[in-house]
């Protein structure tokens, strides 16, 4: 497209890609649907909060009974995909099995080439269950211990955590567990999104646009930055080391500008003053801390923190707090991110609907920068 005149932006920094009524991301707000991201943090469960993205109103009580009923049915997946799963070795990453689960679902699913509103509805409710299923399914083969089945009067945050740990977590545990997925669920044209509604802007059908958003959302620099963040903690080790492994990080960068470390847990293309999340999860993992008496953590967090905004004037994103409220509810780390999917599969449902409801298919430009026109040589002459 080398007449294009748009100018080009880097990273699609600044540029508008399209419409959507699902979330709106703002320097200072987010809102799902028109509510603020803290109003549905304090005051809604994470099925509501779905129930809110994917069809478009917050439930009342019998809504919300059908709707949790229909996505508990749901929490059990096919022996097709199990068998599938079974035999995939135990040190396959979890995001990967997650992508290969989904795409394999469309196989099975009733409804896996119809993209009717009535389906896409039906599917984004099953994906929903059979997401979190499948998290907890591989959370437990990895440590080769038995299935945990829901349970049918809990969250689905607290099932979620129960599926993975064996354990019935506590009240505050779960609530924290439900809340974050509160919090992850929607984030308008975030990378993966995008990628969903690409794929979904074709006229493919939801699970291949779910399957690429996994893929998009396994990057360290998107979803990917919790279990980065996470590792990064143990790897200061104590508060006391904080200051230290920040200023060999920096020596590092001075000397090696070409390839400079990020600080894992930072930085966000909109909010370059604080990302409201971070600080909501950052009090609830602290909160749990007074279960766990892991409070380290948070004090080596703030630490960091405080170092990043004076040096740096960087905020943490939610990926930062995520990190620490995960490992004190004793979660493996490489079930972080597919932690993440099992609430964005909300978000990246509602976007895919809204676009095929009004849809042209997602075709930008480029800018050409390669060798100028040429005759192709005879092969003799090359
Ligand atoms: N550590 C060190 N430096 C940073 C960081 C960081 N985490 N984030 C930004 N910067 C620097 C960046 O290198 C750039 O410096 P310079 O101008 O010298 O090149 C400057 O700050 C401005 O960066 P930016 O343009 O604001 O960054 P971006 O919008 O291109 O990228 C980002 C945003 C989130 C990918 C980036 O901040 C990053 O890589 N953070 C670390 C990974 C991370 O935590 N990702 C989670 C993202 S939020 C939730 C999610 O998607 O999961």
């Amino acid at each position: 497209m080398s007449d294009t005149k748009a100018k080009f932006e880097a990273g699609l920094a600044g540029v508008v890609a399209g419409q959507t009524a699902v979330g709106e991301v703002t320097q200072t707000s987010l809102r799902y649907r028109g509510y603020e991201i803290a109003d549905l943090a304090a005051n809604s469960t994470f099925e509501e909060t779905a129930h809110l993205l994917i069809h478009c109103e917050l439930p009342n009580a019998s809504q919300l009974k059908d709707f949790r009923h229909r996505v508990q049915a749901a929490m059990n997946l096919p022996k097709q995909v199990t068998d599938v799963v079974d035999a995939m070795p135990k040190s396959t990453p979890p995001m990967d099995v997650l992508r290969t689960v989904v795409s394999i679902l469309g196989h099975y699913d009733p409804d896996g080439q119809n993209n009717a509103k009535s389906a896409n509805l039906g599917k984004s409710e099953r994906l929903l269950g059979q997401i979190a299923c499948a998290t907890g399914y591989w959370c437990r083969r990895m440590g080769n211990l038995p299935e945990v089945k829901p349970d049918p009067n809990a969250t689905h945050g607290f099932n979620l955590l129960a599926m993975m740990t064996g354990k019935k977590p506590s009240e505050l545990a779960g609530r924290v567990m439900d809340g974050t997925l509160v919090l992850y669920a929607e984030h308008e044209f975030n990378a993966s999104t995008f990628t969903a509604r690409t794929i979904a802007s074709t006229l493919a059908d939801m699970h291949s646009a779910v399957t690429g958003a996994i893929g998009a959302l396994k990057g360290p620099l998107h979803g990917g930055a919790n279990e980065a963040a996470m590792h990064q903690f143990l790897s200061i080790g104590k508060v006391d080391n904080v200051d230290n492994w920040f200023n060999e990080l920096e020596a590092h960068n001075k000397a090696n500008p070409t390839n400079k470390r990020l600080i894992m847990g930072f930085g966000h293309r909109v909010y370059k003053n604080g990302d409201h999340r971070a600080a909501i999860l950052r009090d609830w993992s602290l909160q749990l801390s007074k279960e766990t008496g892991q409070k380290h953590w948070i004090d080596m967090a703030d630490r960091l923190q405080k170092i990043m905004l004076d040096k740096k004037n960087i905020h943490p994103n939610t990926d930062y707090p995520a990190a620490h409220a995960y490992y004190q509810m004793g979660i493996p780390i490489p079930l972080y991110t597919p932690i993440f999917v099992c609430s964005r599969i909300t978000g990246w449902c509602a976007h895919i609907i809204e676009q095929y409801e009004n849809n042209r298919i997602i075709r930008p430009g480029s800018d050409y920068i390669g060798v100028p026109a040429r005759d192709v040589q005879p092969i003799s002459k090359r």
